[in-house]
């Protein structure tokens, strides 16, 4: 990573966090530039901002436990009030490709129960085309790995169990993630359709009418878009 890109992070983030009032349930998005939000959410807790915080990985939440952000069960709320979380891709419909840390099927929850989600990012996650810069990461029950392969090669994409360090990834729910790669997505939403009809397929990476605001780091500024 580029120190400007993480300048850029940083003040998306930095925006982000002035979104939120005093009382709220706030999800805490995973990643790099989640990240830096989460940071700057520890500094208002603080100095006395009161929330409650809805984490989407155990890295976050080992995060804002060393900020002293408090922590609450997803099930003791019925909705939350504002999520910061970053993404891997997005473009000017605000269609985000997310899950390269493999956190996508908490964050795809915790997007669907936030009334306001912010993306933020660096200006490299801005794309005109989504799909070719980064695969579509796609969470599968381990047994129907190969049949739900085979049913994403049937909609014209090829596809990777994700390794790390030589073993199979296992996500914090004991899924795998497979990693598509459909060349460039141009119909995000039929795609998504049809992804979600697949059996044993439990998550996947688009995210689609979930980000309400996105912030965009951008040299020395910020942009922010809105729908
Ligand atoms: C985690 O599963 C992803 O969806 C992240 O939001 C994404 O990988 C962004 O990470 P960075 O902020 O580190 O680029």
């Amino acid at each position: 990573e580029t120190s400007s890109s993480e300048k850029e992070k940083h003040l998306a983030a930095m925006k982000a966090v002035t979104y939120i009032k005093n009382g709220q349930v706030i999800g805490l998005g995973t990643g790099s530039t989640a990240d830096y939000a989460i940071r700057e959410i520890g500094k208002l807790v603080q100095k006395g901002l009161q929330i409650k915080a809805i984490p989407t990985s155990k890295k976050t939440q080992e995060l804002a436990e060393s900020l002293d952000i408090p922590i609450i069960d997803s099930n003791s709320v019925d909705y939350i009030d504002i999520t910061i979380d970053g993404a891997d891709e997005f473009n000017e419909d605000m269609v985000l490709i997310k899950g390269g840390g493999g956190a996508l099927l908490r964050e795809k929850i915790v997007a669907s129960m936030t009334r306001k989600q912010i993306i933020v990012a660096d200006s490299s996650k801005q794309v005109a085309k989504l799909g070719l810069a980064f695969k579509l990461p796609i969470e599968v029950i381990p047994f129907a790995s190969n049949y739900v392969m085979n049913q994403v090669r049937g909609l014209g994409g090829t596809c990777d169990i994700r390794h790390q360090s030589g073993k199979i990834f296992v996500t914090e729910q004991g899924n795998w993630i497979l990693d598509a790669n459909f060349g460039h997505i141009k119909d995000p939403q039929s795609l998504s359709h049809s992804l979600n009809k697949i059996s044993g397929l439990v998550c996947h990476g688009l995210f689609i009418d979930l980000a309400d605001i996105v912030i965009i780091g951008r040299g020395n500024e910020e942009e922010t878009i809105a729908r």
